[in-house]
């Protein structure tokens, strides 16, 4: 028998396989092999029991302060490289492996507060990151969020204007929207941005492809801004939890920054930061039409998919479908 040293086998193994160069961390739980020679310290509660994947620009942070109210459900430690989210499953951090992704969840304490969520936006356009949370996460719950893509677009570009993005600053919503293929790299970048995750109908078949309807719920984000707690409440019964709670006492409209927000004990309330819920002007009716008709059929496409799922239709496809005929 022959073999060669380590690392040059290594590198045999990938000229053989190179599909193989990525890896793709699946539940230790799973497989009892897997299980006997992991580490007797680590425990498969210290992974999240749900994910909210976005896309961003929903309400997704909204979502995520509400839930983390809730005190069956606690949220991952903030991650300082990536403002919050721990953006595991979409880019390079997966190659840190899954030590590094349960190190941002407590040690579990073996109480009803052991359900773990996080909530990374990206991960729903994200072409990998279905498939490996999948592989990791096979039980997980997955919670999207919808509003209109075109609204959902312009507040992107709203917010790369408010990052002093030179592109955003440079071009009007419109021409980023619609600018042509012969046009400067940074601008083609900024329009992907705004339009691609928009394409609902094309990422949420991906999450389908890896996980079972009943395992997603799909949330009108233009409810969530207009009547979170009869959206906390659906939350709450998909997810079964044991306690329920009532989010019709602990969330009040706070007529100045135009949102619902936390309400604290003695009345006042804690809203999100000035990041989240801008103030801008509305969105011209040029790029209104023009946006309708370019994402006219992938609304078609969504309406039929959350069909199947038995998912209600958000009230903003509806509008968009009664638009489309
Ligand atoms: P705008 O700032 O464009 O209005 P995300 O957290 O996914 O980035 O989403 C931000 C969007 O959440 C905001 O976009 C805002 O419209 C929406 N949102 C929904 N409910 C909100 C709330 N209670 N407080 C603040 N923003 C909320």
């Amino acid at each position: 028998l022959q073999t060669l040293p380590p690392v040059q086998l290594a590198q045999k193994y990938f000229q053989i396989f190179p599909e193989e160069r990525d890896p793709i961390w699946q539940d230790p739980c799973e497989d009892k092999r897997h299980k006997d020679i992991w580490s007797k310290e680590k425990t498969c509660d210290r992974f999240p029991k749900l994910l909210i994947i976005g896309p961003q620009k929903t309400g997704t942070t909204a979502l995520y302060l509400f839930l983390g109210m809730h005190p069956d459900l606690t949220s991952n430690y903030p991650s300082k490289e990536t403002f919050e989210e721990i953006q595991f499953f979409n880019g390079r951090n997966y190659h840190k492996g899954i030590d590094w992704y349960m190190e941002y969840f407590p040690l579990p304490s073996n109480t009803s507060s052991d359900f773990y969520f996080e909530k990374s936006a990206n991960y729903f356009d994200s072409e990998v990151a279905a498939r490996r949370a999948a592989a990791l996460l096979p039980k997980a719950k997955i919670i999207t969020i919808l509003i209109n893509p075109a609204d959902r677009a312009y507040s992107w570009y709203q917010h790369q204007r408010a990052h002093d993005d030179p592109v955003a600053q440079k071009y009007t919503f419109h021409d980023v929207i619609t600018a042509g293929h012969d046009v400067p790299i940074k601008l083609k970048v900024l329009q992907n941005r705004c339009l691609v995750p928009g394409l609902y109908a094309t990422h949420l078949q991906r999450w389908l492809s890896h996980y079972h309807p009943s395992q997603i719920l799909v949330l009108d984000g233009q409810m969530l801004r207009t009547e979170p707690a009869a959206v906390m409440d659906k939350i709450q019964k998909f997810l079964g939890l044991t306690n329920t709670l009532n989010y019709h006492k602990i969330l009040a409209f706070d007529p100045k920054k135009g949102f619902w927000c936390q309400l604290l004990d003695g009345g006042k309330t804690k809203c999100l930061g000035k990041s989240k819920g801008r103030k801008y002007p509305d969105m011209d009716v040029d790029s209104r039409r023009f946006l309708r008709e370019h994402y006219r059929e992938h609304n078609i496409e969504l309406s039929k998919l959350l069909y199947k799922m038995g998912q209600p239709l958000p009230s903003w496809l509806r509008e968009e479908l009664l638009h489309s005929r």
